[in-house]
């Protein structure tokens, strides 16, 4: 049951240990015909001509996964104006038939799952592991998203109390057009949830995905059309930051929801500040330098596993990844030497191989500027453990190997690192206060482990910074909608957070109406 008491069921996962089901979903995957995928802008259920590039995997940096035609400013503009014209119909359209098409779409996603896991390989590099988990959490944000639908802006408006011969209603619209925003690193359950979140609160929407994962957003928007939302509700924009910053400057719009890195928040910021006409709100949903603590009396297997888990599944492209470990100075060597031994054992390779524990980094320029991390830290002789990559077929994707860097001041961390290298520092006993200090002055707070068995160093934890999710005794990844809503505060993000009870409000206008009678 959720907060509000109602029955609500996430959706199911796979056995891989069922050979019939593991079996199955295997042949529908590896069958998949790739090229088969082209993707375009969408504008009024239309594809628009434009310049047309091919996807390439990065598992090996010549597959063509598909192609894409990108769109350019004037397609943004056209995009922008059409939502404007779809806006009034779909957000008079009552709420229940807004959610139902989201539950519709849930269906269809989870009805598509094989077709989403291979493209997520191949376009994303994801594991079949984190593409099943991606597949379940988009189908989970539009049950969650039509539930809280119904729950926050039930139809008509409540009617509040006030003087005799009044009548007071308050209730929740669209605000118009919402544009979206998204990473590549959740091509599927961000770029829906963002859209999700606000087509079932009354808005139409452009939504703008990562220029590295164009065919999932494409394959995703023609399955919500097919679930019921209506095309001129929804549009599609391909392209690369120049058309996110040309939807961004439009003046249709009336709120953006970014997902991304904290730069390109600032730029959408500062964009809103200086454009005339009414104050637009952003929801931005940034990255992180995000630590986990350990101390003397955690489990070491367990810090193991949730370690290597947190730091280096999903190639460490997890804006909740695990970037700076605190080890407590009397069990730092053992723990080191088992984290690094997990570590060893992890395989590279070809992400739709349920063998197969990484994937690549999304882009030779992630890879860039990964390697280049690695260099100068071992100029510095700071890297004390580095992994094998992946050779022969896989010799020119973009592998970088999970990697271990020995920092002695946690400081010397000064942004995030987006891939799988682990920084780690130790602390003494007695100087908590000091390394929780040290955490709260990135000026970050999205994600914060802690593995201790002391009550008090818990709540000492979970009490003085106001990171937007605590991980106690467990791995730091992998949110589930509803159950662990998610988002950070300060450079990590404006809040609120993503499958939580809060979201949606966000995405609307509130009105009063005071009828003397
Ligand atoms: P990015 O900021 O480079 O790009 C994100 C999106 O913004 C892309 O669609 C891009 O085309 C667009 N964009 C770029 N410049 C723009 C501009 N000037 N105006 C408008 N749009 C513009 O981020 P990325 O590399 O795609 O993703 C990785 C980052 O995302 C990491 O920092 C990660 O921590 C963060 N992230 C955060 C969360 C979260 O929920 N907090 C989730 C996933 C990823
Ligand atoms: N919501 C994603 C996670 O928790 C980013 O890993």
């Amino acid at each position: 049951r959720d907060l509000y008491g109602a029955a609500r069921r996430n959706s199911r996962g796979v056995e891989f240990g069922v050979a019939a089901d593991r079996d199955l979903m295997l042949k529908e995957v590896w069958s998949f015909r790739a090229d088969e995928v082209a993707a375009a802008p969408i504008v009024d259920g239309r594809h628009v001509a434009g310049t047309t590039r091919p996807v390439l995997s990065p598992v090996d940096g010549t597959t063509r996964v598909g192609t894409v035609v990108e769109a350019d400013a004037a397609t943004a503009i056209r995009a922008m104006e059409a939502a404007r014209r779809g806006f009034p119909a779909w957000s008079a359209t009552p709420v229940e038939t807004r959610a139902a098409a989201l539950e519709r779409a849930a269906d269809l996603i989870e009805g598509n799952r094989d077709r989403y896991l291979a493209l997520l390989a191949r376009e994303a590099g994801k594991t079949l592991a984190d593409g099943l988990a991606e597949v379940r959490e988009a189908a989970d944000f539009c049950r969650y998203y039509a539930a809280e639908a119904r729950r926050v802006f039930r139809d008509g408006g409540t009617v509040l109390a006030g003087p005799t011969g009044e009548e007071n209603r308050f209730r929740h619209r669209g605000r118009g057009v919402i544009v979206t925003i998204s990473p590549w690193n959740f091509p599927l359950a961000i770029f829906l949830g963002q859209t999700a979140a606000a087509l079932v609160a009354g808005n139409a929407v452009v939504a703008k995905p990562a220029e590295q994962t164009p065919l999932v957003a494409h394959e995703t928007v023609r399955l919500l059309h097919a679930a019921g939302i209506p095309e001129e509700a929804l549009h599609l924009v391909p392209g690369d930051g120049r058309v996110g910053a040309a939807l961004v400057a439009h003046p249709a719009v009336a709120g953006i929801a970014f997902t991304g890195s904290t730069e390109v928040a600032r730029i959408i910021n500062r964009t809103l500040a200086d454009k005339p006409g009414p104050i637009v709100p952003l929801i931005a949903e940034t990255g992180g330098i995000n630590a986990m603590i350990v101390d003397a009396t955690a489990l070491p297997e367990q810090v193991t596993d949730d370690v290597v888990m947190s730091a280096f599944r999903s190639a460490g492209q997890r804006c909740s990844a695990l970037r700076l470990l605190y080890l407590q100075e009397d069990v730092a060597p053992r723990m080191l030497e088992m984290i690094e031994g997990a570590a060893r054992e992890m395989r590279l390779g070809d992400p739709s191989d349920p063998a197969v524990d990484i994937g690549p980094v999304i882009d030779s320029e992630a890879k860039d500027r990964l390697d280049a991390h690695v260099a100068r830290e071992k100029a510095a002789g700071r890297v004390a453990f580095e992994g094998a990559l992946p050779a022969g077929a896989y010799a020119a994707g973009t592998w970088v190997a999970p990697t271990i860097v020995r920092l002695a001041r946690a400081e010397d961390l000064t942004q995030e690192v987006f891939g799988p290298v682990l920084h780690v520092v130790t602390w003494k006993a007695g100087e908590l206060d000091r390394v929780l200090d040290g955490i709260g002055a990135t000026g970050y707070g999205l994600t914060l482990g802690v593995h201790s068995r002391i009550d008090a160093t818990i709540a000492r934890v979970c009490e003085r910074l106001p990171t937007g999710n605590i991980y106690v005794n467990r791995n730091m990844i992998g949110a589930v909608v509803g159950v662990q809503p998610f988002g950070g505060s300060g450079l990590s993000g404006t809040g609120p957070k993503a499958g939580g009870p809060d979201y949606l409000l966000r995405f609307a206008l509130e009105q009063a109406i005071s009828t003397n009678t």
